[in-house]
């Protein structure tokens, strides 16, 4: 047995999944909300028996293996030794041995060559003096520096990329790393051609959730002219991708799973006091937006956030953006308030005095109320403009309360605040939520109804609709094998014409329709499952319909089936009429034009044919 069904075997699907989402039972299958896109009602489906998983909002699906690299950022060889390694299985594919040399797995081990070389650094030697001094004065203890690998880089030229080519590491690995820059003008002039990336800085390692180092951040230590950024980090590498790093989240994520609150803070010196400090639920996206991947990343820990943001506009607009971020998938939202004086962020807070910071973080403003500060900040209450763009503001964060008591209770409170009826505001709420409601994407023409609400609200990956109409065609045919008659035993040619001009489906009808005619009329969905139908993403394409037969047709008899099928075919078929008739018309058109009356004919008879 191969390695991979080896491990497949080994480990619960269902399990693995449901460590990162929770799942509930749904027929013969686990279902929950996607981790790959924000829903607010579940299409994720996990099936144990056939170990795979399938999302009917975004697509995505495969096995085990597909939902680590998904859902960790892993290669396929990754995925390989991490789930090897959690099943117990040892690998026998001397392929894959070799494939652990990846560039990947090489960088990681630059990382951690390199985290290991700046901390003994920062330790050890003499030039690190002042950067120890500096980080006392800052009061950060030995011990955290320690914990978190704090280290130094004096300010030369390529002290470690001399140091770790030493080590036996390729250069070029090393430029893939992000720790080496190859100087544009290498030339022979006695120049040399590289240096480091960090130069005179502390630097803190960048951990990924499984504690490898995938980057660094450097703090510059003196800061002249041509230190750069005060902070500077690793630029998008193979194994770092900022989008989906969160900082201090290896070392917080069991104190944020077990307080079901994740603090949120600007810097990673705040978190790093924070932690010192014994509040250990803190992490930092250190220095870019959130991004829907942290936010899923954390959601698997929390779903609680607090947040701490500067004071300055650029702090309150990112605090702003992780707001609408956070809510949208779901999390509720408070805002940390440091009183005025109290220190510009938490680190200051904390030097100052931990009480507050302790106080601040315990009080934590209701995201709502924040936003009615926020709101009424520099605006004229008595000028019914102001008034107006008010009203429009808040109602329209009201409207994303998922809550109808909640809802109103701030509805109320608004009312109050601005001395306007709480009548007219309800009326204000229906309004927007009426044009919140109004759907973005291109809806069906009003002759076109979808055929269920399922239907309507799947955003399929394949897209076009009538492809996702025949595709539940096919599905009821896989679910509820005596449809297949209404089918096959008189096709309508337009219908089968679009199947067979279908790439993803042609195979699948083709198999489906010879089976029925060669063996009785009836058909097996062993042979199908075997026959191993692959879509563009080399899934079975068969396995995925039959989970989506599960969830969008469970507990359907018989005889509902039929009916549906009957609905579903009569829509197929005249969609596709319709559409073929405003082809031949505008073709008919172009002949005419053009005076070519043999073509013109040729139209006029299939036009015929297809309006009757
Ligand atoms: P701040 O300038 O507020 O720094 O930037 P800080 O965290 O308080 O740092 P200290 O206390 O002066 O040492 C907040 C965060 O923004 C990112 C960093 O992640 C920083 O922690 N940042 C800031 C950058 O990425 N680049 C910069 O040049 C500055
Ligand atoms: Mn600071």
């Amino acid at each position: 047995m191969s390695d991979t069904q080896l491990i497949k075997d080994k480990l619960d699907i269902v399990e693995l999944i449901g460590e990162y989402v929770s799942l509930k039972p749904a027929g013969i299958n686990h279902k929950g909300l996607c981790p790959f896109h924000h829903e607010k009602s579940p299409s994720f489906m996990v099936n144990r028996e056939r170990q795979s998983w399938h999302c009917f909002g975004c697509g995505k699906g495969g096995d085990v293996f597909s939902f680590v690299q998904e859902i960790e950022g892993m290669d396929f060889v990754e995925s390989l030794n991490y789930l090897a390694n959690r099943s117990g299985v040892q690998l026998t594919d001397t392929k894959i041995n070799q494939a652990e040399s990846s560039q990947k797995t090489r960088i990681k081990d630059i990382n951690a060559a390199a985290a290991r070389f700046y901390h003994n650094f920062l330790m050890q030697m003499d030039l690190a003096r002042p950067a120890r001094e500096y980080l006392q004065q800052r009061g950060i203890k030995d011990a955290i520096i320690e914990d978190w690998q704090i280290g130094y880089v004096p300010d030369q030229w390529d002290l470690l990329t001399k140091y770790l080519l030493k080590k036996n590491f390729a250069i070029d690995d090393l430029i893939a790393a992000g720790l080496t820059i190859k100087k544009d003008n290498a030339d022979a002039t006695g120049q040399r051609g590289y240096y480091d990336r960090f130069r005179g800085r502390i630097m803190f390692p960048l951990w990924d959730i499984h504690d490898s180092v995938v980057g660094f951040t450097g703090r510059v230590l003196v800061e002249t002219e041509h230190s750069g950024g005060k902070y500077v980090n690793t630029p998008q590498t193979l194994v770092y991708d900022k989008s989906r790093v969160i900082f201090g989240l290896n070392k917080a994520k069991k104190e944020i799973k077990a307080k079901n609150l994740v603090v949120m803070v600007e810097g990673q010196m705040d978190v790093i006091a924070c932690h010192q400090a014994g509040m250990k639920n803190v992490v930092a996206t250190s220095g870019t937006a959130l991004t829907d991947m942290q936010i899923e990343l954390l959601k698997r820990y929390a779903t609680n956030l607090a947040i701490a943001f500067d004071a300055d506009q650029a702090g309150q607009a990112a605090a702003k953006r992780v707001i609408d971020l956070a809510r949208e998938a779901g999390c509720a939202v408070r805002v940390i308030r440091i009183p005025d004086g109290a220190g510009k962020d938490p680190d200051e807070c904390l030097q100052k005095n931990p009480e507050v910071w302790q106080h601040a973080v315990a009080n934590a403003q209701d995201v709502m109320e924040w936003l009615l500060e926020k709101s009424f900040f520099g605006r004229d209450l008595h000028n019914p403009r102001d008034r107006q763009t008010m009203v429009n503001e808040l109602l329209t964060e009201v409207v994303r309360i998922p809550f109808a008591v909640e809802r109103d209770h701030w509805l109320r409170i608004i009312a109050n605040r601005l001395g306007e009826e709480t009548s007219v505001l309800r009326e204000n709420l229906q309004e927007i939520k009426r044009l919140e409601k109004i759907p973005k994407k291109p809806s069906l023409s009003s002759s076109e109804k979808p055929v269920t609400p399922n239907q309507a609200n799947a955003r399929s990956a394949t897209g076009d609709r009538f492809e996702q109409l025949m595709e539940r065609l096919l599905i009821l045919v896989l679910r509820y094998p005596a449809t297949a008659r209404f089918l096959f035993s008189s096709p309508s040619a337009v219908v089968e014409a679009a199947f067979l001009d279908n790439s993803r489906l042609s195979s699948l009808y083709g198999f489906l329709k010879n089976q029925y005619t060669q063996n009785q009329e009836t058909i097996s969905i062993d042979a199908l499952r075997h026959a191993q139908f692959r879509d563009s993403q080399s899934e079975n394409i068969v396995e995925v319909l039959l989970l989506k037969g599960e969830l969008d047709f469970f507990g359907l008899g018989e005889k509902e089936a039929q009916d549906e099928f009957r609905v579903l075919h009569e829509t197929i078929l005249s969609g596709l009429r319709k559409k073929m008739i405003q082809e031949i018309q505008g073709e008919m058109k172009l002949a005419e034009e053009a005076g070519d009356t043999v073509r013109l004919e040729e139209l006029l008879s299939s036009f015929k044919k297809l309006s009757n």
